[in-house]
């Protein structure tokens, strides 16, 4: 069983994943043949993007259960437990993480065999990738009805194929218009500290041939204010019940501006960013990333010595601030308490 995307290649033993550390200048790949390395991978941010890291910890998952398919059942279960830990100790903020390693965790109580345990958990972490490419076409054929033809976007960080197993959720919204024959243009953010946005969101929209504007963040408020946008989307690494976003930091800003000057601000996500067990943005953990992301560019130290640094990786909108969460299942509107509530209680009846 295999499958090739552009994140992400799974041969049957290995994980194969794009360098997104070296883009867009230098195109390689890294192989993980432990889930080891996949935590690794995820932990310093070859792979990132909240789909694509809850897919990407899927395979690493099924990759420890090839490591210790010699055990008994018992011991099986005992190190697979460990296997789930140190895949989710990686990154806090995304819950695609975590709802990626329960479903496939929750696999094992069907099956005591531990060989075919595995090819199970192998057909279940190419479920979820597969399912992901098939959810973000959903979202794009909702999200691309709230565009016009002729439209100018603005999107934060990186929400595109390389964040997902393919296609994107923000970028998936903007590619489904331009597949149904809009013309849209884009500006990007470049997304200070860790530059997604000029990096990844650019290159990857350049490719598609879509009118490209690289701006830095602090442009973003002055570039609506002259009327030059029509709508903002982002995606998100989780979505509180009452419908706060965590998404990379300075996208609350962006909200905040996009209010300021009338312009709709959309958020695109699947329905397994949405963490229905947190009340509020409140309870969300925000990771906060070394210093020299923020001190050094590209290795070269740029901020005076001594200074103190503060490096919070996502910030939270709150739900008033947002005119539509775009789902594989629709576009929600406020109050999202509401509209969050309907949807969870309808896939519970599916
Ligand atoms: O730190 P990153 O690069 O993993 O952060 C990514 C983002 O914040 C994305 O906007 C989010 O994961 C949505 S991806 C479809």
């Amino acid at each position: 069983m295999n499958l090739k995307t552009i994140t992400l290649e799974w041969t049957g033993d290995s994980l194969v994943l794009v360098d997104q550390r070296k883009l867009p200048h230098v195109v390689e790949y890294i192989e993980c043949k432990t889930y080891q390395e996949v935590a690794r991978a995820i932990k310093e941010m070859i792979v990132r993007g909240a789909p694509a890291i809850g897919a990407v910890a899927a395979f690493g998952f099924v990759l420890g259960a090839k490591q210790f398919s010699n055990l008994k059942e018992k011991s099986f279960v005992e190190h697979m437990k460990t296997v789930k830990e140190v895949l989710a100790s990686t990154r806090p903020t995304a819950v695609n993480l975590f709802w990626a390693l329960e479903r496939i965790y929750n696999k094992m109580d069907q099956i005591d065999d531990v060989d075919q345990l595995v090819s199970v958990l192998e057909k279940e972490a190419i479920e979820i990738a597969n399912e992901d490419i098939k959810v973000n076409k959903a979202i794009g054929m909702y999200g691309q009805t709230l565009l016009k033809d002729g439209d100018t976007v603005l999107t934060h960080c990186n929400a595109g194929a390389l964040a997902t197993v393919d296609y994107g959720t923000a970028l998936g919204v903007i590619r489904a218009a331009v597949e149904n024959g809009k013309k849209i243009r884009v500006y990007v953010d470049e997304t200070r500290p860790y530059l997604q946005g000029s990096r990844l969101t650019a290159w990857e929209l350049v490719q598609l041939g879509v009118e490209t504007i690289l701006i830095t963040d602090n442009m973003a408020g002055w570039v609506m204010k002259q009327g030059k946008v029509n709508a903002v989307i982002v995606g998100a690494d989780r979505i509180a019940a009452n419908g706060d976003v965590a998404n990379k930091i300075g996208t609350y800003s962006v909200a905040v501006l996009a209010n300021k000057n009338g312009v709709p601000f959309y958020v695109a996500a699947p329905i397994s960013t949405i963490d229905i067990k947190i009340k509020d943005g409140t309870q969300i953990p925000i990771e906060e990333r070394s210093h020299e992301e923020v001190t050094h560019i590209n290795g070269k130290r740029i901020a005076a010595d001594g200074v103190k640094v503060y490096n919070p990786a996502f910030d939270v909108t709150e739900h008033e601030l947002i005119s539509a969460i775009i789902t594989q299942k629709g576009v929600l509107r406020k109050p999202y308490s509401e509209s969050i509530r309907k949807l969870f209680s309808l896939e519970d009846q599916m």
